[in-house]
C-alpha cells in the first residue's frame, strides 16, 4: 500500500513538472469566471457551463447545519450562513444542534429588532447593519439570516422581538438601511420569513387565509422594500403555508410576486426543515435546501443531506428526464451570483469581531430605542448624585436575555445586567438592595419572596421593578406562543403591592411584546426597555439617570385587554391546528383600534421624554396635486423645555371618501430630530400618490382614488397635534 502511494506521488509529481513545462511555455488564459474585470452575469454562465450535473445539484441543498457545498474543483467556496438577527449565533456542530464550543465566537449582542424598529431611526438601522456585517464577515459567514420583518399581529407571538412591529410603513423603512449596512461587508441579509409567519403555534403547517389586499397592504410591503429599495442577495421562505402550498416552495409568493413581480435576482433559501416535496422545490422558486428533517434525518444518519429533496431524489428526476435541466441552472445561477456578492468578492472587506466601537453601537441602538412610557410627576429621571436608597426587584435585573429564545440565541462576550447598569450609574451615591421579588422557577414560594420584596419596598427611597418576559418556552421564544397576555410568574400581583408599599415605583419591562398592565394606574413611571443586547443595563441606567433623554417609541400598540386585539376579537388565532383566516384583514394594530374606537393602553407611535414639544401648523405648498406630483407638508417643531431631546414627528394620511373601506389614519412618514432646549426646526416630509394608494383585490393593482385626504401630523398616532386638507385630482 505504502509503495503504491508512493508510487502515485511520483507519477503525480513528474506530470506536474511536465504541466509546468508546458504552460510556461503556452500560458493559458484566465477563466471567464475567475476574471474580475469580467461582468458578473458572463462569470455565472461560464461556471455554470463548467459544472456537472452533480456538482451543480450539491450546491442546492445543505451539507451541514448551517451551510451549503460550494464547487471546490473550479475554487468555488462553500456557503456559510449563520443567525441572526440580533447578533452572529455561536458555531454550532457540523450535523447537531448542539454548540461547537468554539472559544473565540463570543459575539456582540444588538437590541433586539422591536427596539430597534422602536428607535425610528433609520441613520441606527444602518448602523447596526453594518456593526453586524463586519462581525459575520470576520466569522466568514456568507449569508446572515435575518433581519425579520413579519409583521405584529398579535401580542402572543413568542417571535414578536425578532421583527420590526405592526406596521408595513415602519417596517420598510428600517429594514432598507439594516440591509445596505450589513452587504456593505459583502455579507448577504437573508430576510425572514417570506410571508405570513405571525404566529408560532403551528407554525410548520398551517395555511394561512388572508385576501389580496391584506397581502399587499399590510404583510408584504417590508419584504417588497427589502428586495427593491434594500436589494437583498437571499430571502427565507417561512414554514408556514399560504394557498395551501409551503411558503418554502410557493409558486405564488416565489415565482409569482417575488421573482417575477419585484424582479428579485438573489437566493431563496428554505427555513430550516421548511421543505417537503422534490418537485415542488425544484419548480416553486426554492434555491437552496436547509434543515430538512425527514425520515428522522434530523438523528443524524450518515449521508443524511444526500437524502433532502433537493439533493438525490432530485438528481435522480433531472437524469431520468422527468425535470428539466433549464430548472436547476436557474437555481444554479442564482447561487453563483451570490458567491460573487460575496464570498468571491476580492473587495470584501475583511470585517470586525466584539470590539468596542460595536458595543458602542449596540448601546447607542438601545439607548435610542428604550421608551418611556408613563412618568407621573417627573419620578423619572433619578438624579444619581443623590445619597438615597435604592430598592431593585425583579429576576430580570440580573438575568440574561441574549441567551433563550431559539434561533436568536447568542453566545456573548460580555452582557450588562440591568442590576450592573444601575450599580455603575447610581452606586457612587446610592446605597443598592435587591431583592428577587418573583422568579420563574416553579419550586420557588412566590409568596414568601414577594412578601420581602414587599416589605423592603416600604423602607426604600425609591422601587426599580425589572420585570416582563425574558426567552423561555411560551414567553418571547421561537417555536411556541405566549398563552397569556398577562405578565407571568405572578409579578402582577407583585407590582400592585409594591405600588402599594412604596409611591415611587418604576417599573422596568423587558420584553418584545405588549404585555396587560392592571396596575397601570398605581405605578407613575414605566420604562419598555425591550431585550436590548451586550450594552442592556448601561443603557437603561443612562435613561432611568438622564443621561440620556428617552426618544424611542412604540412599533406596535399595546392593547388594555387580549380581546383588544383585533385577530382575538374575531377569533382568528390561532386557527383550527389547519388554516388561520387573517379575518380583521388590513385592520392589524392601531388600524383595528381606531376603526372600532378602542383606546389603547399606549397607542403605536407613543414614547415621552425628559423635554417636551410644540408642534406649530402643518403647511402644504399647494392643495392639489395628480397621481405623478407630490405635495411638501412643513411643519415647525419647538424644543419647549429645558433638556436636548429628540422627538420622532409622525405623518399619517387620512383619506376623506373612499370607495372601499380604509383604515381612519395610516403612518406615511417620519422623522426623527433632536432639539437644543428653545430650538426650532422645519420638519418636512413629501407625499406623493403612494402614500394614498391601497390595493384593489379586482384590478391587483395599487390605486390612489382621487378625492379629499388629510395630512394628519403627531407625536404619536393618538396625538395629532396638527391637519392639513388636500385634493389629489382626477387624470
Ligand atoms: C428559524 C429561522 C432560523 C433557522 C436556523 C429556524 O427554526 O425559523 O429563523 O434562521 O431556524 O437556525
Amino acid at each position: 500500500m505504502r509503495q503504491t502511494l508512493f508510487a502515485t506521488a511520483l507519477l503525480g509529481l513528474s506530470l506536474l513538472g511536465r504541466i509546468g513545462t508546458t504552460d510556461a511555455a503556452q500560458p493559458t488564459a484566465k477563466p471567464v469566471y475567475l476574471d474580475k474585470n469580467r461582468p458578473v452575469e458572463e462569470r455565472i454562465e461560464d461556471a455554470l457551463s463548467r459544472m456537472t450535473l452533480e456538482e451543480k445539484v450539491a450546491i442546492c441543498h445543505a451539507q451541514s447545519k448551517f451551510s451549503s457545498a460550494g464547487v471546490p474543483r473550479l475554487g468555488i467556496p462553500e456557503i456559510w450562513m449563520t443567525d441572526g438577527p440580533h447578533g452572529v449565533r455561536m458555531e454550532k456542530m457540523w450535523d447537531e444542534w448542539s454548540d461547537a464550543k468554539w472559544t473565540n465566537d463570543s459575539c456582540t449582542a444588538f437590541p433586539a429588532l422591536t427596539c430597534l424598529a422602536a428607535t425610528w431611526n433609520p441613520a441606527m438601522a444602518d448602523a447596526y447593519g453594518q456593526a453586524i456585517g463586519e462581525e459575520a464577515r470576520y466569522r466568514n459567514k456568507a449569508v446572515l439570516l435575518g433581519p425579520g420583518v413579519n409583521i405584529y399581529r398579535i401580542p402572543l407571538n413568542g417571535r414578536n422581538f425578532e421583527y420590526m412591529g405592526e406596521d408595513p410603513y415602519l417596517a420598510s423603512k428600517m429594514v432598507v438601511p439594516y440591509i445596505h449596512g450589513v452587504q456593505r461587508n459583502g455579507v448577504a441579509t437573508c430576510v425572514k420569513h417570506f410571508a405570513l409567519n405571525n404566529q408560532e403555534i403551528d407554525r410548520e403547517y398551517v395555511n394561512v387565509i388572508v385576501d389580496d389586499r391584506t397581502l399587499h397592504e399590510i404583510y408584504l410591503p417590508a419584504f417588497k422594500a427589502a428586495v427593491q429599495e434594500g436589494g437583498t442577495w437571499a430571502i427565507m421562505g417561512a414554514y408556514n403555508r399560504y394557498k395551501d402550498q409551503f411558503c418554502c416552495h410557493n409558486q405564488y409568493l416565489l415565482n409569482d410576486i417575488l421573482k417575477q413581480e419585484w424582479g428579485f435576482d438573489g437566493v431563496v433559501i428554505s427555513d430550516w426543515g421548511g421543505t417537503h416535496d422534490t418537485h415542488q422545490a425544484a419548480y416553486n422558486g426554492l434555491d437552496i435546501e436547509m434543515g430538512t428533517w425527514t425520515d428522522g434525518l434530523a438523528w443524524n444518519w450518515s449521508n443524511a443531506y444526500d437524502k433532502y429533496f433537493l439533493a438525490k431524489p432530485f438528481l435522480a428526476e433531472l437524469q431520468n428526464g422527468k425535470i428539466d435541466e433549464k430548472v436547476l441552472d436557474e437555481k444554479v445561477r442564482r447561487i453563483l451570483r451570490l458567491s460573487f456578492r460575496t464570498t468571491l468578492n476580492p473587495d470584501r472587506p475583511y470585517g470586525s469581531f466584539a470590539t468596542e466601537e460595536h458595543a458602542l453601537t449596540a448601546r447607542r441602538i438601545a439607548q435610542e430605542g428604550i421608551i418611556l412610557l408613563k412618568n407621573e410627576d417627573n419620578l423619572l429621571p433619578l438624579d444619581p448624585k443623590q445619597p438615597q436608597k435604592i430598592l431593585i426587584v425583579g429576576e430580570n435585573a440580573k438575568q440574561m436575555m441574549t441567551c433563550g429564545g431559539g434561533s436568536s440565541e447568542l453566545k456573548v462576550k460580555h452582557e450588562v445586567l440591568p442590576m450592573e447598569g444601575i450599580e455603575n450609574y447610581f452606586g457612587d451615591h446610592a446605597q443598592i438592595t435587591y431583592v428577587e421579588g418573583y422568579s420563574s422557577h416553579p419550586a420557588i414560594n412566590r409568596h414568601a419572596i414577594r412578601q420581602q420584596a414587599v416589605d423592603e419596598a416600604a423602607q426604600a427611597d425609591v422601587v426599580i421593578f425589572v420585570g416582563g418576559l425574558n426567552k423561555k418556552d411560551n414567553q418571547d421564544c421561537e417555536a411556541s406562543d405566549r398563552r397569556s397576555y398577562n405578565l407571568p410568574y405572578e409579578q402582577d400581583q407583585l407590582i400592585a403591592e409594591l405600588a402599594r408599599a412604596n409611591r415611587r415605583l418604576v417599573v422596568v419591562l423587558v420584553s418584545g411584546n405588549a404585555v396587560a398592565m392592571p396596575w397601570v394606574a398605581d405605578v407613575p413611571a414605566i420604562v419598555q426597555a425591550w431585550y436590548s443586547g451586550s450594552e442592556a443595563g448601561n443603557a437603561l441606567a443612562s435613561i432611568l439617570s438622564g443621561e440620556v433623554n428617552p426618544s424611542g417609541k412604540l412599533p406596535f400598540s399595546f392593547p388594555v385587554r387580549l380581546e383588544d386585539n383585533a385577530a382575538i376579537a374575531l377569533d382568528a388565532y390561532p386557527g383550527d391546528r389547519k388554516n388561520v383566516e387573517y379575518k380583521e384583514g388590513i385592520f392589524v394594530g392601531y388600524r383595528w383600534h381606531d376603526s372600532r374606537q378602542i383606546e389603547p393602553l399606549f397607542c403605536f407611535g407613543h414614547g415621552l421624554s425628559y423635554t417636551s414639544f410644540e408642534y406649530g401648523s402643518a403647511s402644504l405648498d399647494r392643495q392639489e396635486m395628480k397621481t405623478g406630483d407630490s405635495i411638501t407638508l412643513s411643519i415647525p417643531i419647538r424644543n419647549s423645555g429645558s433638556r436636548t431631546g429628540a422627538e420622532i414627528v409622525q405623518l399619517y394620511i387620512h383619506d376623506k371618501k373612499a370607495s372601499l373601506p380604509r383604515p381612519v389614519k395610516e403612518l406615511k412618514g417620519f422623522r426623527k430630530v433632536v432639539l437644543e432646549p428653545g430650538e426650532e426646526q422645519t420638519v418636512t416630509f413629501t407625499i406623493d400618490a403612494q402614500a394614498l394608494s391601497y390595493y384593489d383585490d379586482d384590478k391587483q393593482a395599487w390605486v390612489a382614488e382621487p378625492g379629499t385626504f388629510e395630512a394628519w401630523v403627531g407625536a404619536s398616532s393618538r396625538d395629532i397635534r396638527s391637519q392639513a386638507a388636500f385634493e389629489l385630482l382626477s387624470e
